[in-house]
């Protein structure tokens, strides 16, 4: 149900690190973790980027957009100096950079599909066929720990991807979970349910397991919680504090 990583560093290094940076993944490659959560999003030129918010003025200064921008514009902004000032000029990466960097450290990703209002279906579609062009010798070798997760808290999104590469696994991604949150997943052919660790409880765990999917959590900081939840059946979940909940946590 879960062949993949138990604990997974979120947006790529967690707090130590500007998010959805390659500095990210090499402060998370720093504390040993081979899996990785990162959001990616779609730009004016239809390239994926990976960033979490659409607009401006957070991890990038200035205004403007995401699905305003073209890549090339996006790849040359400062996304690290809000962090501090030295990951000054940190780029924004493009989506297959940070393919590129996974397969050749062996990070293992979870891909979320993070659509600026709408392109949910468009993002889907791009994230999906991008993913399954760079995996296909491990998706024709069935090598199913080493394919990327997609996830996605848009089921448009999710079914894009299912409809362009039915083969690469999804994980779908829920606040709170929905009394037909069976149902959406079955039609999205989901092998996982991802969902907030705050409003998870042991009977939706064991309902959700009992089920046949996997159940992942998201973000996860305090150590004697990622304890609590493992002990409901969850499978894994993501962190900010890869400092403080390291790899081969239990
Ligand atoms: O994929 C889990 C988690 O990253 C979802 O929330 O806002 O951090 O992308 P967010
Ligand atoms: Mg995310």
């Amino acid at each position: 149900m879960w062949p993949y990583p138990k604990i997974v560093a979120h947006r790529g290094g967690g707090t130590l690190a500007p998010e959805n940076t390659v500095a990210g993944l090499r402060a998370g490659l720093a504390y040993g973790f081979h899996a990785v959560e990162f959001d990616v999003m779609l730009s004016r030129d239809g390239i994926g980027m990976v960033m979490h918010d659409p607009d401006f003025g957070r991890t990038v200064a200035g205004e403007g957009s995401v699905p305003g921008s073209d890549a090339v514009d996006l790849a040359g902004m400062d996304a690290g100096s809000w962090f501090g000032p030295q990951f000054r000029d940190e780029p924004v990466p493009f989506f297959t950079q940070f393919i590129d960097y996974c397969k050749e450290q062996r990070i293992w990703m979870n891909v979320e599909i993070k659509p600026a209002d709408g392109f949910e279906a468009e993002t889907g579609d791009w994230v999906a066929r991008v993913t399954r062009d760079s995996y296909q010798a491990e998706i024709a070798a069935g090598e199913t720990a080493a394919i990327p997760l997609l996830s996605s808290f848009s089921f448009a999104a999710l079914a894009a991807a299912r409809d362009a590469a039915p083969d690469l696994p999804r994980g779908y991604l829920l606040d709170q979970i929905p009394t037909d949150w069976q149902a959406q997943a079955s039609e999205l052919d989901a092998v996982a349910i991802h969902t907030n660790q705050k409003h998870l409880t042991p009977a939706l765990a064991a309902k959700i397991k009992a089920a046949g999917y996997g159940l992942f959590c998201y973000t996860v900081n305090d150590p004697a919680r990622g304890r609590e939840i493992l002990s409901w059946g969850v499978d894994g979940f993501c962190t900010d504090r890869i400092d403080l909940i390291g790899p081969t946590f239990a």
